[in-house]
Order: structure tokens, then sequence, then C-alpha cells
């Protein structure tokens, strides 16, 4: 069959600064998923977009065929709104164990396709595996049976949504293409679009941790992400939030459950409920604003009834540091494992050996450096190196303390736990000069940076 375009042209029209007709993006992208456009030629491509960017419409249309690639899912027959959050990825981010079942519990259905971890940076997968019998593959059947039961699923993003992502991200991975916010939000959201929620809230990190360490670069991938869900009638918010510094006082598979199970029984640090509630919120408000937009079709609720301004009103007024400390969250927490095999009352595993570190001043915690920490945790055997690696479930680090926190010589700073005690060393390598200590306190910054919406 003959090709409607040559992929020369395309390159040559990017690499000129050009830009692409719909057919031309259309064509390129299912082309390259067909194996038809070369490796090389989507290399060349991918590096024109990285020097020379896309316009918005451009970004669109890059987006609707990654889309397109592959199937969509579809919830509008719920007799609930749906919203889901999704993390740009940071060190002891656990939030969306906390978050998806605090939602979920307000009749809010929450759809989070998760992956694994890679690198210094978790994965929501790998955390919940540590749970016994915990099983992260469902079927579309069951997603949707588990979506209208339980109200939520957390579970492994099928290999039909947006495949043309699978295929250029590995290949952005070898050309020094990842760094690139339309590459990397087109990449996030088609798989987010693909997953068919009708709300979104972004948590875009901010910091040494994260993929975008300076804020000027968080807001214009925040504000790039937001513009493709508000173009494709999903209801999109962003919060920037501050990964400077770990999350919550765990990093690591096993350590990061307990401590979102804290946060279910209305304890918990007081950064990752923070973070929890502030999402929860923003999900909250949204899927009410989508109500008064659309109502609830699967219920039969029309936009403007007054069925539809009630349950919109519900979710406006919903309180959810109440729902923590009732067990409101934790009664869904308990449905929603153990629809999926786990058992939510089982004993988590813990590292067979454990090496601490104390301070070896008087002072103040003045920063504790979220990457060092990440890449410490990873090569504990928290995390992996390759993706066919295994995790250890119980390898982490406890922190003992955080910034702003007065500390005395001789105090524990932080343990680390792993199977495998000839990691120690590696791993206390990584954490040189992850932590200052000053004469006098600096205030802790704030979780939540800024909200980015249309
Ligand atoms: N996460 C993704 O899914 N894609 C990117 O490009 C970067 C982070």
């Amino acid at each position: 069959m003959a090709e409607r375009f040559d992929a020369v042209d395309v390159i040559q029209t990017k690499r000129d600064r050009g830009v692409l007709s719909d057919a031309q993006i259309d064509w390129v992208i299912d082309a390259y998923t067909r194996g038809v456009v070369a490796e090389e030629q989507m290399s060349a491509l991918l590096m024109a977009v990285f020097l020379n960017g896309l316009t918005r419409p451009e970004l669109n249309r890059w987006t609707d065929a990654m889309i397109a690639s592959g199937e969509r899912l579809d919830y509008s027959h719920l007799s609930r709104p749906t919203a889901d959050k999704h993390s740009t990825g940071g060190v002891g981010d656990k939030i969306t164990l906390p978050l998806t079942p605090l939602v979920a519990s307000f009749g809010v259905a929450v759809p989070q396709l998760s992956g694994r971890g890679l690198g210094h940076t978790g994965g929501t997968l790998d955390k919940l595996e540590s749970i016994p019998g915990w099983r992260p593959s469902l079927s579309n059947e069951e997603m949707y049976a588990q979506m209208d039961e339980v109200g939520a699923v957390i579970c492994a993003a099928g290999a039909g949504l947006a495949p043309a992502d699978r295929k250029l991200y590995a290949l952005r991975d070898v050309t020094a293409t990842v760094a690139c916010i339309p590459l990397i939000a087109s990449s996030i959201m088609s798989k987010k679009i693909a997953e068919g929620t009708g709300c979104l809230v972004l948590d875009v990190k901010c910091g040494s941790g994260a993929f975008m360490s300076d804020l000027d670069s968080a807001r214009d991938l925040a504000t790039t992400m937001v513009g493709i869900g508000s173009d494709h009638k999903v209801r999109t918010v962003a919060l920037i939030t501050d990964m400077s510094t770990p999350l919550g006082l765990t990093i690591g598979n096993a350590l990061e459950v307990r401590e979102s199970l804290e946060v279910l029984a209305g304890g918990g640090p007081a950064d990752v409920v923070e973070l929890t509630l502030a999402l929860g919120r923003e999900m909250l408000d949204a899927a009410a604003a989508r109500i008064d937009d659309e109502g609830i079709p699967g219920a039969g609720v029309a936009a403007g009834s007054p069925e539809a301004s009630r349950r919109a009103g519900q979710l406006r007024e919903a309180d959810l540091p109440k729902a923590l400390s009732n067990g409101q969250a934790m009664d869904t927490w308990a449905r929603l494992i153990s629809a999926q095999g786990g058992n939510p009352h089982a004993d988590l595993a813990w590292a067979t050996h454990t090496h601490e570190v104390f301070a070896r001043e008087n002072g103040y915690v003045t920063s504790m450096d979220a990457l060092k920490v990440g890449v410490a945790a990873w090569r504990l055997g928290a995390g992996r190196a390759r993706k066919e690696d295994a995790v250890q479930a119980g390898a982490g680090i406890v922190l003992h303390a955080k910034p702003g926190d007065a500390i005395q010589k001789g105090q524990k700073l932080m343990t680390l736990h792993t199977d495998t005690p000839e990691r120690f060393e590696r791993g206390l390598e990584a954490l040189k000069g992850a932590w200052t200590i000053a004469d006098t306190p600096t205030t802790r910054s704030p979780v939540v940076l800024e909200k980015i919406s249309e």
C-alpha cells in the first residue's frame, strides 16, 4: 500500500521550524507504530520537536494520534462521576494510596492506572505488591465491575492504551529527548485521556527529586498538560508541589504502605496529609463542576436538574479530614485491596537488615535532598535499574528528622533497610551531602506551591 507521506518530508518540515499538518501528524505516529517509519527517522523527528517545539494545535493532534493508536476506555455508563490524579513522580510519593480510597469514599470513581518504578522514583504498583495476595492486572471487564462496586481501581495500565507512547518513550530514552515538555505532556496526557477519566488533577513535582527541578519548567509542563486536558474535554487542573524533600518519613515499598495506612487511620506525617487533602479537594471540586456541566448520564441525572445540584453540592461540602479520621476512607481502602485479591489486614514485610545514621552535630535540619535519598533507597533494593529487575518489599529508608526539625548530636537521623546488607555501602555513598544541619532553623516550605487551571 502506498504511504500518504514521506517521513523525510515530515522531518524536514519540523527541522525547518515549520508547522506539521494534521494529516502529517496522524500519519507519522500511525506509520511509526506500524513499523513503517524507521526508528532512525522517528529519532530525527523527535530531536526536531525537542529543538523546535510543537504549537498548541500540533500538540493536540500529536496527543490525539497517540490516543488513536490504541483503545479508549469509557465510563459514561457508570452511576458515579470519575476523577483521577497523576503525579509526575517523586521520592516517597505514596499519595495515590490514601487519596484513591478517600475520594472514592465520597462516590467519585477513581480509575487509577499506574506504573512501576524505574530509577529513583518509586512506582505505585511496586508499593501495593508488598501487600500479600494483591494483584495489579485486571481485565477491562474486571475494571468496569470494580469501578461500579467499589468505586475505584488501582491497577496496571493495559498494553492496549496508547501503544504509540510505549514505543516513543523507549526511543526518547535512548535519543536524549525525554526532557522535552511537549513530548512529556503528550505522553502523560495520551494515557490519561485514553484511560477515560472525566476529571484529572495533576501533581506536577518541582525540585531535586523531580523531572522538573525549577519552578518555571514545572509551570510550563503543568500549563501545557492542563491545556491538552481542557482541549480534550477532560476537566484538568494542576498543583505544582515541592519535591526538594522526600514526602513523608518513608521511602520504599512496604514502608510507604505502612505510612499510607497511618494517614488512612487519621494520623501520618503532616506533609502527606496536607497533599492528600489538597489533591482530594481538587478532585471532588472538579467532579462537582463536571456534574454542573454534564450531569451524571449513567445515573440518569441531567445537567441543571435539582438532583445534579444536590450531588455537586455534596461533593463541594465533603469533609475530607473527617473521612480520614472516622474510618470512612479506610473502609474503602479495605474493599479496594480485597477486590484485587489482597489481604488488607496482613502483616507487611520488614527488611532483614537495618543500619542507622546519626547526627554528628547539634542544630536544625535545613535540607534533606530528595534525589539523594531516592537514589539511596533505590540502591538498597526498593527500586529497579532495569524493567525486568525485582524489588525488595521491605527495602528503603525511614527518616527520623526533616527540614525544620531540631536535632541533637548522636540522635538518629535515618534508618536504612535492606535484605542484602552488602548494599549499605552504596546506599550510604548516595547519601553523601544529602542533608544540612545549621545553627538556625529554616521555615518549612509549603507542599503546594501553585495551582494551574484554565
Ligand atoms: N511519564 C510519562 O509517562 N511520560 C514521560 O514522557 C515522562 C514521564
